[in-house]
């Protein structure tokens, strides 16, 4: 079940640290990514928890560039008409439809995070709830594994907009639903430090 210590690249025992140093990239060298480094990384995704033990996530890997701008073309096609609808400026959303478009584009591997609709105990509101969040606690292994491996990520919600039409421009089986994108590459810099909410804000001892 354990990966071979020849795979691994991470080699501190200091796994908090690397816990907190992942961060959102969003902008990538050109480098590709080898195949058995994304198998990986999917691989590992698939050791987190999920409700029931159900494993109700799906990937499509989207590597080829053509299929990248067919699915970034139909995310943007539906947030064009929703920005529309909502009347946002027109410049406003041609320079969030062209900054959209570039991430695909720059992005070498783009896997898009789905949830199997069958893969539910219950067909009741609890349930898929659970399913969503299984499937959330999946897209954050992702995003660490593809950190171990030295990769840079950015989950983006858009999918969840335009579900139909992400699955449509990739041509996915009729239960995957799409939940969340992934970019993943190689980071171009270091990311600007993160501001964290005090501690002391956030849990209560009882
Ligand atoms: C459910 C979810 C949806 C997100 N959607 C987007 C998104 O659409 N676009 C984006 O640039 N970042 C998105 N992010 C990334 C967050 O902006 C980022 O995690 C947050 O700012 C904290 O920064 P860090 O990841 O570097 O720690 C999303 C993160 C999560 C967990």
């Amino acid at each position: 079940m354990s990966i071979k210590e020849s795979d691994r690249t991470i080699a501190s025992v200091d796994i908090h640290n690397f816990l907190r140093a992942r961060r959102s990239v969003r902008r990538f060298k050109t480098d590709s990514i080898p195949v058995p480094v994304i198998e990986r990384i999917i691989e590992t995704s698939t050791f987190a928890p999920s409700a029931h033990n159900l494993q109700p996530w799906r990937f499509a890997v989207v590597a080829d560039l053509s299929a990248r701008i067919r699915l970034g073309k139909a995310l943007t096609t539906k947030m064009r008409a929703d920005m529309t609808a909502t009347g946002v400026p027109q410049s406003e959303i041609e320079m969030r439809v062209e900054r959209s478009m570039r991430r695909l584009d720059e992005a070498p591997v783009v896997i898009l995070l789905c949830r199997d609709v069958t893969a539910i105990r219950k067909d009741e509101p609890e349930e898929v709830t659970m399913a969503i969040q299984s499937v959330a606690a999946c897209g954050l292994q992702l995003l660490l594994a593809a950190h171990a491996e030295g990769l840079g990520g950015n989950w983006i919600c858009w999918p969840l907009y335009a579900q139909e039409a992400a699955r449509e421009a990739l041509d996915l089986p009729n239960t995957w639903e799409p939940q969340g994108m992934f970019i993943l590459g190689y980071a171009e810099a270091e990311p600007r430090e993160k501001n964290l909410k005090e501690l002391e804000s956030l849990s209560l001892w009882i």
